[in-house]
């Protein structure tokens, strides 16, 4: 009986020393996105300028679909109807979104009600006016200044 007990004590010892090591492993992970935002500038593409529409043809809350920078990369533009940070056009309103899911590529669905894009696939959701953030969902988006899901470069 008393070799178990030793037996137990060095399993005890083995999950604490295991347990120190994954807290090291969790430090390090933490520490690791603060070195990424120090560099952020690297990861910058500059896109090019297209006339895409003419204002007048937008009318809130219809996106009207587009392709940029080329016509592999589906988007919108849409006209919200209040000014947001960002938003394009003489009231402010107009924003352009990709459509495409970053998480697995689904095609995004557009919520009138809340302004917001919604994933089939995986139910993540976008918030059209604050520049595509994730509102829920499988990934973060920020926004069009990376490189699009899947490609090595987002301009031909
Ligand atoms: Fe959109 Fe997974 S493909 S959440």
């Amino acid at each position: 009986m008393d070799r178990c007990n030793k037996l137990v004590d060095v399993g005890r010892r083995q999950f604490l020393r295991g347990g120190a090591s994954a807290a090291a492993g969790m430090a390090t992970s933490v520490a690791l996105p603060a070195q990424t935002k120090a560099a952020p500038g690297l990861a910058l593409v500059e896109y090019p300028s297209n006339k895409l529409a003419n204002v007048a043809d937008l009318k809130a809350d219809e996106p009207l679909d587009v392709s940029y920078p080329d016509e592999n990369a589906s988007g919108v533009l849409l006209k919200l109807g209040t000014k947001v940070e960002g938003g394009a056009g003489p009231d402010g309103d107009i924003v352009g979104l990709s459509t495409t899911c970053p998480h697995k590529r689904f095609p995004l669905d557009y919520n009138a009600e809340d302004h917001s894009f919604n994933c089939p696939g995986h139910y993540s959701r976008f918030d059209a006016e604050a520049g595509g953030q994730e509102i829920l969902g499988q990934w973060t988006a920020e926004g069009l200044d990376e490189l699009l899901y899947g490609r090595l470069s987002s301009v031909l």
